[in-house]
């Protein structure tokens, strides 16, 4: 049993949308069979690209989409990805799974998946085997308005105008697939490349620096020391293992230590944003660059029977607790945390969307993401009491409605929890949650509404200013307080 005190009116920073980020990378089914099945398919698709993807994913209101990389990025080169089809270079893709592709889905079909689902752009450009030519005139491509040889090239392949490009990143992994190279190399290397990104219009492309991996402070601080002043955003990525000494554990029938210890991984993300936030202090205290979480999720075995490569793995309610409580961390840490990306939107790693042919389920982490949508833009509201050790929340305010989420990780226990809402007026609650009832329940496309979200009444409202609510074990709950 816990008790809290909402401060409706003390905001404690705006939660920004870009935390809901995806990531979608040329790797295993993501984005061949996952987002484009090309326009002859069976499948309904415009302009190749399936249509029932793109309905789901508008439904959670995706802010935006990074691509095409990952390590992918640094073996990318955009000018095999234009043009008629048929013309297209195909190329193999080296780091997952060494299989060929066809450059079918490329800037402009990536603009036009954009597009469909109402999101922002994340192109993450070429530093490790890309010249810094290549990268100025891709972003001479994508955003010159007027006459120039690449937006001339641009509107023959059927472009008149210039898209906007909200972020790009320079290198991916610049530590390891991206180059393996060292932190001062980088950052000299980082502050030629973002030289030619040049801005042609009146909107600014926010600039990514490549980033540490996990708790590389080392990586952080010659990056922040070196090249801070040229950059906007830095990227950060950090993966939750169920096992520190045995890699990919599996995503369903895990023994009960593993569902705390993929939790306990996930939850380091606190401390990892502390520390790398607290070495930025030192260079930028008033918290101008962002750090940027392109790539997080739990990574977990491969589902029995697919390509290794691939990152093919199962979703469950354990994956919606990693969501929702790495959702909390970010929102806690909104000052710093401008952007963050899941890794990967359809069929990779901690997915939102599996597909198989022409079928499409939901994840549970699809649900966290729909359960958390109110919190996107929205103010962070200052709450204070005790809780128990296994349950977490956000509340956040916008347009008078305050959002709770709450995530109990606990495995048999419900946690009644009050919430006194003095300082406001409530004049009506609804709720939905994610419920699970066994720790690896996960929808198949034999059964794909095994979980799902559903409307949730456990809560009392008490004098209209006194809520408790009842929230099950493995789950995730959102109350939607009306005030006046
Ligand atoms: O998301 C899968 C891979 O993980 C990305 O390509 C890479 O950046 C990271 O190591």
């Amino acid at each position: 049993m816990s008790k809290f005190q909402i401060n409706s009116q003390r905001k404690l920073g705006k939660i920004s949308k870009y935390i809901y980020g995806q990531f979608a990378e040329h790797l295993g089914r993501c984005v061949y069979e996952g987002v484009w099945v090309g326009e002859e398919s069976n499948i309904p698709n415009v302009k190749g690209i399936r249509q029932d993807v793109v309905e789901a994913l508008r439904a959670i209101q995706v802010p935006v989409i990074r691509w095409p990389g990952g390590c992918f990025a640094d073996e990318y080169h955009w000018k095999d990805g234009i043009g008629p089809k048929e013309n297209r270079k195909s190329m193999v893709n080296t780091n997952w799974g060494g299989v060929t592709e066809n450059n079918h889905f490329g800037t402009h079909e990536f603009f036009e998946l954009c597009e469909q689902i109402g999101a922002e752009v994340y192109i993450n450009g070429n530093v490790g085997s890309g010249t810094v030519q290549e990268m100025s005139e891709w972003v001479e491509y994508m955003t010159m308005p007027g006459q120039s040889p690449m937006a001339d090239w641009r509107r023959e392949n059927g472009r008149d105008f210039p898209w906007k490009v909200k972020f790009f990143g320079v290198g991916n992994e610049s530590w390891g697939c991206g180059g393996n190279m060292r932190p001062e190399y980088y950052a000299d290397l980082y502050r030629q490349y973002q030289t030619y990104v040049r801005h042609y219009s009146q909107d600014k492309i926010y600039k990514i620096a490549c980033g540490p991996n996990v708790d590389d402070y080392h990586w952080m601080e010659v990056l922040m020391r070196n090249a801070g002043h040229f950059l906007d955003g830095i990227s950060l990525h950090h993966y939750a293992l169920a096992s520190y000494w045995e890699n990919k554990r599996p995503a369903t029938g895990f023994p009960e230590e593993e569902w705390f210890s993929l939790i306990d991984s996930a939850l380091k993300m606190d401390e990892l944003i502390t520390k790398h936030s607290t070495i930025m202090d030192k260079y930028d205290p008033d918290k101008r660059v962002g750090l940027i979480v392109d790539e997080w999720g739990s990574w977990l075995a491969v589902e029995p029977h697919t390509n290794p490569g691939f990152l093919y793995q199962q979703n469950t309610i354990r994956d919606a607790m990693i969501a929702s409580l790495t959702l909390n961390i970010f929102h806690r840490h909104n000052e710093r945390v401008h952007m963050a990306n899941i890794a990967q939107m359809v069929n990779v790693l901690q997915a939102m969307l599996l597909t198989k042919g022409d079928q499409m389920i939901k994840t549970t982490t699809y649900y966290v993401f729909d359960l958390y949508k109110n919190h996107m833009d929205a103010e962070l509201i200052d709450v204070t009491g005790l809780g128990s050790d296994h349950t977490d929340f956000t509340i956040s305010k916008k347009d008078n409605v305050l959002t709770i989420s709450i995530c109990n990780y606990d495995l048999n226990n419900s946690d009644e929890i009050t919430f006194d809402i003095r300082d406001t007026q409530v004049s009506s609650v609804i709720a939905e949650a994610l419920v699970g009832t066994e720790m690896d329940q996960h929808n198949t496309f034999e059964n794909p509404d095994n979980l799902v979200k559903t409307n949730f009444t456990d809560f009392n409202l008490n004098d209209n200013h006194s809520l408790t609510v009842n929230v099950p074990p493995m789950s995730v709950v959102s109350l939607y307080v009306q005030t006046t």
